[in-house]
């Protein structure tokens, strides 16, 4: 990746696990794994785990995010967290637009687009994803999908604001699965995100956006899908669960 042009950043999702005393526990794994190394390092936690994580990590080079955020400042929303309640306790990142989120939470680019837009607007930075279905891979789509995906997502988004977000291309039929993208394949789709930024904004600015790639990625796999030069990093789930491993992808993305 172009270092000289974007940080890498290695967020763990750790998406509905972990209790209380759990996360206490693998983030005080995490921290002496973690410190000196020169990559961005962000844990999103479930919301019950924030206010464990942001203590556990004062002072330390982890950032902590959440998994999701409404995208109404308050109001009668039962069950829903707004941005400004992230962001008033010292969260940093949050992420939008998962797939799981997507798929079983009718999560739309509409919301996204204005749950992107609430978030910056609290001083959040928000992780924005997108990826295509197995079957829109199958049937050659996956630029229209994933274009589609970038327009409507970021739509009416200022270039300031866009340099504040990561994108993490995860193709839904990855995530989870152990089904990994060729590193080809993620350079193919993170380059072409970006130059999808460059139409949409400028060269400059895309070049200076963190594209994440996500989706099985683990121990194992990262140092080649890492060394691709649109790939700035990942968001990991399976794999940030467990110190050892989410280790090495801090160590990968940090050479
Ligand atoms: P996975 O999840 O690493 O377990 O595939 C990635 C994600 O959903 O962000």
């Amino acid at each position: 990746m172009r270092k000289d042009l974007r940080q890498a950043v290695i967020a763990g999702n750790w998406k509905m696990n972990k209790t209380r005393p759990e996360a206490k526990a693998l983030i005080e794994e995490l921290k002496p794994i973690a410190k000196d190394k020169t990559c961005g390092v962000v844990i999103c936690v479930p919301f019950t785990n924030l206010e464990t994580a942001l203590s556990l990590t004062e002072g330390t080079n982890i950032k902590v995010g959440a998994e999701n955020c409404h995208f109404e400042k308050s109001g009668a929303y039962t069950g829903e967290i707004s941005a400004d309640m992230l962001a008033e306790m010292g969260v940093e990142y949050v992420i939008l637009g998962h797939s799981e989120r997507r798929q079983y939470f009718a999560e739309t680019d509409e919301t996204v687009n204005k749950r992107t837009k609430a978030a910056l607007a609290a001083g959040l930075k928000p992780i924005v994803c997108v990826g295509e279905l197995l079957w829109e891979r199958e049937c050659n789509i996956t630029e229209e999908v994933i274009a589609r995906q970038i327009k409507l997502d970021f739509y009416d988004i200022s270039t300031d604001d866009l340099k504040k977000c990561i994108i993490a291309y995860e193709p839904v039929w990855a995530i989870g699965t152990g089904k990994t993208a060729t590193a080809e394949q993620a350079q193919e789709v993170c380059k072409f995100i970006r130059d999808t930024l460059a139409k949409l904004y400028d060269k400059a600015t895309a070049d200076a956006v963190t594209i994440q790639y996500g989706g099985s990625m683990n121990e194992k796999n990262c140092a080649e899908l890492l060394s691709k030069e649109d790939v700035d990093g990942g968001l990991i789930g399976g794999a940030s669960l467990v110190a050892e491993k989410f280790g090495v992808l801090l160590e990968e993305a940090s050479k």
